[in-house]
């Protein structure tokens, strides 16, 4: 099957009982047995459940791997990972990784000594330098989080695999419509769910997908172990949301290059973060390792903090949310939002500054997401931002 086909069928018409089209929600926690020692499959949802798998042949069948677990949330997924990791350990990570991964690093770190190295991986030089003995994973985030830097999958992945370690990706910005990791040589693949994959901002979720079957048995073993699963509902969810991706991404992707294409040239505007932009360091990169560009941008407000804090509180169409990846646009501050929880010293080594915005383009009428960014640009210094913005998730999310 073709990759459109294979979203759509993928996974799904598996109802033997009444041969319905779409997945039923198998919304129960246990299964009854036929005798002692026999199931029809399943027995209890932490373990498996029906929707569970549907959503897990789904989506391993997007990214071409063997096996992917469905899990409660994209942190979870990464939890999951790092479990295939002991004491002693040593992995290399994109310096500008989302604030969460680095945040559980450090964690996993000071609780389970892991040894964790960040790694300006624009430079593969850095990332061979940073080889140690105890080397067993780089761990990749490309476009990163949010200064959408690119870096080669292929050459990291070989890099990986000749010093005995293997290539992780998190592959959440672009999805397998706009990226398939496992063809540029990684071993696992981590998703939130939650963003483009569901693509409509009402639930929770996260997928670990493995290219080899023993890599498989040991995440499953850990989903089941660790309680990771994620619920029949939410998993229904993402598999409905999942049907639409390729024309839902085609739209992001058209909107975010006129909404960057836009900024680049507005007097208010410093530097704009948009591989699809001919002018991005990495474009060259990203089309060749890329099928899309994707729907995220990201730019810098002329002047300091205090600006950059009136944009965020001006725009009316633009909301002030956290996340990424739904239909409707979303801006954001990485400093006090998604990146509140990483160091101050590790934001600035990020190349990471006050004045960064984040905007997830929506699929909404272009014209009425450039007219609402051009007013919150324009909005005059005097006059105060429409929302109060203050670093109230700093330490949760
Ligand atoms: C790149 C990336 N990975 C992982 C996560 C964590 O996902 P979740 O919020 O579903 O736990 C996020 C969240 O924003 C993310 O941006």
């Amino acid at each position: 099957m073709r990759f459109q086909t294979t979203i759509i069928h993928s996974g799904v018409d598996k109802d033997s009982a009444f041969n319905s089209v779409i997945t039923p929600i198998y919304q129960t926690s246990t299964f009854r047995f036929e005798e002692v020692g026999r199931t029809k499959g399943y027995d209890y949802s932490r373990t498996s459940n029906p929707t569970r798998k549907a959503l897990e042949e789904n989506i391993a069948a997007l990214e071409g791997g063997c096996y992917a677990a469905a899990v409660a949330t994209g942190m979870a997924a990464i939890t999951t990972a790092l479990h295939l990791f002991k004491t002693g350990d040593h992995i290399i990570c994109t310096h500008d990784c989302y604030g969460g991964t680095e945040r559980l690093l450090r964690t996993y770190r000071e609780l389970h000594g892991l040894e964790i190295s960040y790694v300006d991986m624009r430079d593969l030089r850095n990332v061979e330098a940073a080889i140690k003995p105890n080397t067993r994973c780089i761990w990749i985030e490309t476009p990163s989080n949010p200064l959408l830097n690119i870096i080669d999958i292929r050459a990291l992945s070989d890099i990986a695999h000749s010093h005995g370690a293997i290539a992780i990706v998190d592959n959440t910005f672009l999805s397998p419509a706009n990226q398939r990791p496992f063809e540029l040589g990684a071993d696992v693949i981590v998703h939130s769910t939650t963003k483009y994959l569901n693509g409509h901002s009402d639930v929770v979720g996260g997928a670990v997908v493995v290219k080899e079957k023993t890599v498989a048995e040991r995440i499953q073993f850990l989903v089941n172990a660790l309680g990771q699963g994620a619920s029949p509902f939410d998993c229904w969810l993402v598999l409905r949301g999942i049907k639409t991706l390729i024309p839902r991404m085609k739209e992001h992707e058209k909107n975010a290059l006129i909404v960057a294409e836009f900024l680049e040239q507005h007097p208010r505007v410093g530097k704009v973060y948009y591989p699809g932009l001919k002018s991005h360091p990495h474009h060259e990169l990203a089309k060749r390792q890329q099928h899309g560009f994707g729907g995220m941008v990201s730019f810098e407000v002329k002047g300091d903090f205090k600006d950059a804090k009136r944009v965020l509180g001006s725009t009316k169409v633009f909301a002030l949310a956290e996340s990424l990846g739904g239909v409707e646009s979303l801006i954001s501050h990485s400093v006090s939002m998604t990146h509140a929880s990483m160091t101050p010293e590790r934001r600035e080594k990020a190349g990471l500054n006050d004045r960064v915005i984040r905007l997830s383009v929506g699929i909404e009428d272009v014209q009425d997401l450039i007219e609402d960014l051009d007013q919150a640009l324009r909005v005059p210094k005097s006059v105060s931002a429409v929302h109060t913005f203050e670093r109230v998730h700093a330490e949760v999310v």
